[in-house]
């Protein structure tokens, strides 16, 4: 509040030189939430929110109607907006309360500081949102699949919850919520809340729909998509819902959602959350998925036909309990979000498909880890779990280590406690803990206590200061082999020595990705010609099969290759996509055509993905 976050937000927006006002003690987070202008006296514990999407001037218009918890002396609520229009605030009795919009911050926004009269239990902010608001995006009917119908979706973590809702947006303070949403009636909404009324209520030209999440959630996974959108039930808890185009393909490839709920059930506790519904959206959605409670949000780009992309799913899934279940207590703690759902995420894939898909998960999780390790170097704030983003702009994304070394650390721990003692360790910190939140410390001390039983050369021999306070890969870490990484490796060599491509032919998603990163970045263009004309890799679906194989047609200069990254990098705007092949692209000699493909792209990518890309172009121009 000045809660404590440091590093996430800071990550993805680029922590930007910026003046910031001292942070304030969140007493209850026992932490401080530098993101939030939020503070102790009065904090929110309920939304309701009544809003009409207007699609004409791409807002949302209407009201939030907070309930607060406050202290006996309290003379103010702290609400955090950014790019927020406030017409008024009052009471649950119709006073109108005095407000202000204190200094806006490049990033963090303006705390909206309302004066509480003494009775006050609610307070109702009348507002509007803008239309560039950064959590959301509207897109025309020509960027949907169906080109009829135009499109909206949020996206709220990390800190963007606040530019469309005015609320305490730390992932420390916990809501639930309900919501009317109006829209024009050909269009249905969804949240990530029970859907009170699926074919919504007709008034007028337009619908009304009703969602209540009774659970407590911290603020960036509330969620609200609305389009032209159909849906089909999985199983009995589960079902998916896009655009009538999309349906029947989705509804194949996410065919073992159910299973996969199942399996997370009997490994680590129950699901708590009602149902696990599957969004597919639009191919600007910025990232493979987002976890909104009962209603994950995933992108097209996780469609390849043979389900061979679905531990994407089983992540987003993970996170009900690690992240949604059990929330970082700051976004310098995000690793306890990612690590922790990572981890699960492969103990899904193993349950379901088994032992070598596992391994090879894991491993290519370490290449990546150990790659970006060195690129951030060991000293670098990006290579510690507990990351603390300092006060300048490295302007770097979300990077893969919080996800691969967080899972390391725990399959480290998982080995020397032995697996059975180590998943009932899990299973009681989701138990215990609930509907709260988790700190680094505090879990290190779970660690100590619960895990370890007070052991303490066991725990010396872990090393676990180390692997949380520290960069790089602590010499604690398990060592662990893919059987089937050690036989692509040797056909790599086949291939460079002997043009020997034959056992090609049976790879899965995942030997193919490791082939290709594995291959040196010289290759000549007989070499990349012979792979295409094989396998037609400049015209393959499977986006991460594309992503590596443009990786290296672009340091090859493979022809072909330039045609198939323009098509690429228009038709989706997944950032773990578009930024390392922008790039690419900077590095090499087709300058010009990243700045064509971005010109033509940056309509369609949304805000935070734009961001990104803005600032490759501006580093470029250095
Ligand atoms: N919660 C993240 C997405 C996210 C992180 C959004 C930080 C905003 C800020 C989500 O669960 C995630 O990790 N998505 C990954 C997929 C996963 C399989 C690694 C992605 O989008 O690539
Ligand atoms: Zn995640």
């Amino acid at each position: 509040m000045r809660l404590l976050v440091t590093g996430l937000v800071l990550i993805l927006m680029g922590c930007k030189q910026v003046v910031k006002p001292p942070p304030l003690e969140l007493k209850m987070a026992k932490a401080v939430d530098v993101h939030s202008f939020a503070t102790e006296e009065a904090l929110v514990t309920h939304v309701s929110l009544n809003l009409e999407a207007d699609f004409e001037e791409h807002v949302l218009k209407g009201t939030a109607l907070l309930s607060i918890n406050k202290s006996a002396d309290a003379k103010h609520l702290v609400l955090d907006t950014l790019d927020l229009e406030i017409e008024k605030v009052l009471d649950q009795e119709g006073h109108e309360l005095s407000f202000s919009l204190e200094n806006p911050h490049e990033i963090f926004g303006q705390a909206l500081k309302i004066e509480l009269l003494p009775k006050t239990n609610k307070v109702m902010v009348h507002y509007q949102t803008s239309p560039t608001a950064q959590g959301l995006q509207w897109l025309s009917p020509a960027q949907t699949a169906g080109k009829k119908h135009p499109y909206l979706f949020s996206q709220g973590e990390a800190i963007l919850t606040r530019t469309w809702i005015p609320l305490q947006d730390s992932p420390s303070v916990r809501v639930s919520y309900d919501a009317k949403i109006t829209v024009p009636d050909s269009l249905r909404a969804l949240m990530s809340a029970e859907d009170l009324t699926p074919e919504g209520e007709k008034n007028g030209k337009t619908k009304v729909f009703s969602f209540s999440l009774k659970e407590k959630i911290p603020s960036y996974l509330i969620a609200l998509a609305v389009g032209d959108l159909a849906y089909q039930e999985l199983g009995p808890r589960t079902g998916v819902y896009t655009e009538p185009a999309m349906l029947k393909e989705a509804a194949h490839d996410f065919a073992d959602t159910e299973k996969m709920v199942e399996a997370v059930e009997e490994m680590f506790g129950p699901y708590r959350w009602g149902r696990f519904d599957i969004l597919l959206l639009p191919p600007s959605f910025p990232f493979g998925g987002m976890e909104n409670p009962r209603l994950t949000f995933i992108s097209p780009t996780v469609l390849t036909g043979d389900r061979s992309l679905n531990y994407i799913i089983a992540h987003e899934l993970a996170h009900s309990w690690s992240g949604n279940l059990v929330t970082n207590a700051t976004w310098s703690d995000f690793w306890l979000n990612e690590g922790v759902t990572t981890y699960i995420e492969r103990r899904i894939i193993e349950k379901l498909y088994g032992r070598d898909l596992y391994e090879m998960q894991v491993a290519m999780g370490r290449d990546q880890l150990l790659q970006e390790l060195e690129e951030v170097g060991p000293d670098s704030w990006l290579a510690r779990l507990y990351a603390e983003c300092p006060d300048k702009d490295p302007d770097e994304a979300m990077t893969g280590i919080p996800y691969e070394k967080g899972s390391l650390f725990l399959r480290t721990l998982e080995n020397a406690v032995g697996r059975e003692t180590f998943d009932i360790f899990i299973r009681n910190y989701f138990d215990a803990h609930a509907f709260g939140n988790m700190s680094t410390k505090q879990f290190l001390s779970l660690v100590r206590q619960d895990l370890l039983h007070g052991d303490k050369a066991l725990a010396d021999s872990l090393e676990l200061d180390t692997w949380v306070y520290k960069g790089g890969v602590p010499s604690s870490a398990i060592k662990e082999q893919a059987s089937a990484f050690v036989r692509v490796e040797s056909e790599v060599r086949g291939f460079l020595d002997h043009g020997n491509l034959e056992p090609l032919h049976k790879y899965g998603t995942m030997e193919w990705v490791y082939f290709l990163r594995q291959l040196p970045r010289n290759l000549v263009s007989e070499q990349m010609k012979r792979m295409d004309d094989a396998f037609k890799l400049s015209e393959i679906r499977n986006a991460e099969i594309r992503f590596e194989w443009l990786r290296l047609g672009i340091a090859t200069a493979h022809e072909p290759a330039r045609r198939s990254v323009a098509a690429f990098l228009t038709s989706q705007g997944r950032r773990k996509f578009v930024k390392p092949l922008y790039e690419d692209l900077l590095k090499s000699e087709w300058v010009t055509l990243a700045k064509d493909i971005f010109k033509e792209a940056k309509p369609m990518y949304h805000s935070m993905t734009n961001m990104t890309v803005d600032a490759l172009f501006d580093k470029g121009q250095q």
